[in-house]
């Protein structure tokens, strides 16, 4: 037992590649989901558990754009990430992050080019999934942010499942 837990110690460490057999969004994250769950559990750092689950949702699921912002003096600032340039500071209410915010829920926005004030830090990005995270009093703290080259790419299933991944921080 003991050894097996030091190789999947050290397999995490060291080669913590994601392998998936299914090609269904609901089968992707059902193997996802155990994966993320012991990376982040078995980490303290904010900093580390952001980045590492922005690289394994990128990696599976392969959207344009994966990333957190950080509530800081009354401001969003951009977090770890995975995708092309972003946008450093978010004010509170604006964009899709900063009505995820105010609003203290996840949104989803099918189509980002009719959403109002939706901030375009890539011209492919479609649609968009906007996930809050809280401390103890229920505080905003972070967002996880992911922007889709597609057009009504997230639903129910990924919102389940991202709320879910909240839980391992
Ligand atoms: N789309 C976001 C801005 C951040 S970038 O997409 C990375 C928004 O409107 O909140």
């Amino acid at each position: 037992m003991a050894r097996f837990a030091l190789f999947s110690r050290l397999f995490l460490d060291f080669y913590p590649l994601i392998f998936t057999k299914s090609q269904s969004r609901v089968g992707l994250y059902s193997e996802l989901l155990p994966q993320v769950k012991a990376v982040l559990e078995g980490e303290e750092d904010l900093i580390a558990k952001q980045a590492n689950l922005c690289a394994m949702i990128k990696e599976v699921l392969n959207f344009l754009w994966v990333g957190f912002y950080r509530v800081i003096d009354q401001q969003l600032i951009l977090g770890p990430y995975q995708g092309p340039l972003a946008c450093s500071r978010i004010e509170f209410g604006k964009g899709v992050c900063g009505a995820a915010w105010k609003l203290k829920e996840t949104i989803i926005v099918p189509n980002v080019n009719e959403f109002e004030g939706h901030i375009a830090c890539s011209s492919l990005s479609q649609s968009e999934i906007v996930v809050p995270f809280f401390d103890s009093k229920r505080n905003v703290i972070s967002l996880l942010d992911i922007d889709s080259a597609q057009l009504n790419d997230f639903g129910p299933t990924d919102q389940q499942a991202l709320e879910e991944m909240r839980n391992y921080f």
